[in-house]
C-alpha cells in the first residue's frame, strides 16, 4: 500500500482502492476529494468507471435512498459485486432494498435472530468464547499472534455456532473465506470462492431438510413449506453471513488495537468501565473504519450529488472512511475523541434502512474482546513497531496478517 504512485486530483479517474500508508491511515486523497471532487470519477479494478462519494451527508444520502440501488447484491462475493462490468444492465427499481418489495437476498429471515435483545441473550457464550482464546493467548509464549488466537477466533466461534458449522470444518472455512474479499480473486481465490459456495449449498440444504437448533437453521424453519425462495438466494445469505462474521470483526480489533494501546490510561479504562468502553469501540469504528467502502450501488435514474451529474446506471461507491473523517460533520476528526457528539453516528455500518444486521453482535462482540483483553493482559503491548505491521493486500478490509503482542 504505498502512497508515491497515487493518483492526482485533476489527472485523470483515480484507480480505486485509492493508495494509503497502512490500513489505518485514510488515503491522502480523501480530504482534496472532499473539497474538490466530492463525486470523483474513478476506475474500478476492473476497468469500469464509477463514482465516489466522499462527503459525510452525501454517503448517507446514497446509502438510504432507493435512488441508489443494491441490485448487484444478488452476485455471491463481495469481488463480484465490486467488479461490475461497465456494461452492467441499469438495476430494476423495485429489486434492490430492504425496504422495496422484492428485495434480492431474504436478510429479512435472520434480522430478529441479531437484534440487540437476541445478540444480549447471546452475550454469556460470548464472553464464554472470548475467555477460551484469552487463555490460549496466556498460555502461548510472547510475542503472540493476536490475530490468530483471538480477533479471528473469536468471531469465527461465534458465526459457526449460530450458522451450525461443526467445529471440525471451521479451519478449512476460515482459510477459505477471504477469497470471497479479493478485489481481483486469481484461480486460487476462485477455486476457494467455488469450494465455499458448494460448501454452503450442502449446508443450507441440510438444514432445510432435517432443521437443527442453530439460528440460521430456525431462521430456514420460518420459510415453511411451501416457500418460493431460491436455494441459491438462501446460499449467498449463508455465505455473506460468515464472510461477514469471519472477517469484519477480526478487521476491527486488528486496525483498532494499535490505536488503543497508543493511550495506555484509555486502554487501562477499558477494562473498568462500561460508558468508556461502549465510546471506545463506536470511535474506534469510525476512526480506523474497518469496512472501507460500502456495497456498491448502481443510480436508478439521472441523479445529482453535491453539484455533480450522475447518469442512470452509474455505479455509486461511498467510501465510508472518508465520510467518518468529514471534518463538516465531525469535530476533529483525526483525534481519538469519546466524547465527540453524535459518537455512534459513524457510517462504518452503512446507514438507515440498509444498515448492517449484524452490527449489535459485531459492537458486543468487540466490547467482550476489548474488556477482557484489558482486564486480562494490563501490559498488553505491540511487539513490533506499528508501521512494521504488515497488512494483507488486494481485498477489501484489509487486516493485519498477524499482529505480535506480547506484555504478559
Ligand atoms: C465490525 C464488524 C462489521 C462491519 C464493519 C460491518 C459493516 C457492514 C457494512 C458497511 C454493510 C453494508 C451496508 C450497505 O452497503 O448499505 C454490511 C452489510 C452486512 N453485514 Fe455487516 N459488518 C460487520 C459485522 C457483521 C456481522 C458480525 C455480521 C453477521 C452476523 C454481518 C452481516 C452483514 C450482512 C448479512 C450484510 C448484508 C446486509 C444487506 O445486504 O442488507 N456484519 N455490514
Amino acid at each position: 500500500m504505498s502512497e508515491h504512485s497515487g493518483p492526482e486530483v485533476g489527472a485523470g479517474c483515480p484507480a480505486h482502492p485509492l493508495p494509503r500508508a497502512s490500513a489505518i491511515e485514510q488515503p491522502s486523497l480523501h480530504a482534496r476529494l472532499r473539497e474538490e471532487m466530492p463525486v470523483a470519477s474513478i476506475t474500478l479494478p476492473t476497468g469500469a468507471p464509477a463514482f465516489l462519494v466522499t462527503r459525510y451527508a452525501d454517503a448517507r444520502t446514497v446509502l438510504d435512498s432507493p435512488a441508489f440501488s443494491r441490485a448487484p447484491l444478488s452476485a455471491t462475493s463481495s469481488a463480484e459485486m465490486i467488479n461490475l462490468q461497465p456494461d452492467a444492465p441499469p438495476p430494476l427499481r423495485e429489486s434492490a432494498d430492504r425496504q422495496g418489495a422484492g428485495h434480492t437476498i431474504p436478510h429479512d429471515l435472520v434480522t430478529r435472530f441479531l437484534s440487540p435483545r437476541s445478540v444480549h441473550a447471546m452475550r454469556p457464550a460470548i464472553e464464554r468464547i472470548t475467555r477460551q482464546r484469552l487463555d490460549e493467548l496466556a498460555a502461548s509464549p510472547p510475542p503472540a499472534d493476536l490475530m490468530a488466537l483471538l480477533a479471528r477466533a473469536v468471531p469465527a466461534a461465534v458465526i459457526c455456532e449460530l450458522l451450525g458449522i461443526p467445529e471440525k470444518d471451521r479451519p478449512w472455512l476460515l482459510e477459505r473465506a477471504p477469497a470471497q474479499l479479493y478485489w481481483s480473486p486469481d484461480e486460487h481465490a476462485r477455486r476457494a470462492q467455488a469450494e465455499l459456495a458448494a460448501y454452503f449449498k450442502d449446508l443450507v440444504e441440510a438444514k432445510l431438510q432435517a432443521g437443527g437448533q442453530d439460528m440460521f437453521a430456525q431462521a430456514l424453519g420460518r420459510l415453511g413449506p411451501a416457500h418460493t425462495v431460491p436455494v441459491e438466494k438462501l446460499v449467498v445469505l449463508a455465505i455473506r453471513l460468515a464472510v461477514a462474521g469471519f472477517h469484519s470483526v477480526g478487521v476491527t480489533v486488528g486496525r483498532a488495537l494499535p490505536v488503543l494501546l497508543r493511550d495506555r490510561r484509555l486502554y487501562a479504562r477499558l477494562a473498568v468501565d462500561p460508558s468508556i468502553l461502549e465510546k471506545a469501540v463506536d470511535e474506534m469504528l469510525r476512526y480506523t473504519s474497518p469496512s472501507d467502502t460500502a456495497l456498491p450501488r448502481l443510480a436508478v435514474d439521472d441523479a445529482e450529488l453535491s453539484g455533480t451529474p450522475i447518469p442512470a446506471g452509474s455505479i455509486v461507491l461511498v467510501a465510508l472512511d472518508s465520510a467518518n473523517h468529514d471534518p463538516r460533520f465531525w469535530r476533529e476528526p483525526e483525534v481519538v475523541d469519546l466524547e465527540r457528539p453524535g459518537i455512534a453516528q459513524h457510517l462504518t455500518f452503512g446507514w438507515g434502512s440498509n444498515h448492517c444486521i449484524g452490527a449489535a453482535l459485531a459492537r458486543t462482540e468487540l466490547r467482550v474482546i476489548f474488556s477482557g483483553l484489558a482486564q486480562r493482559f494490563p501490559d498488553l503491548r505491540l511487539a513490533i513497531a506499528e508501521k512494521d505491521i504488515r497488512w494483507r493486500e488486494g481485498i477489501l478490509s484489509n487486516d493485519p496478517l498477524e499482529l505480535p503482542v506480547s506484555g504478559w
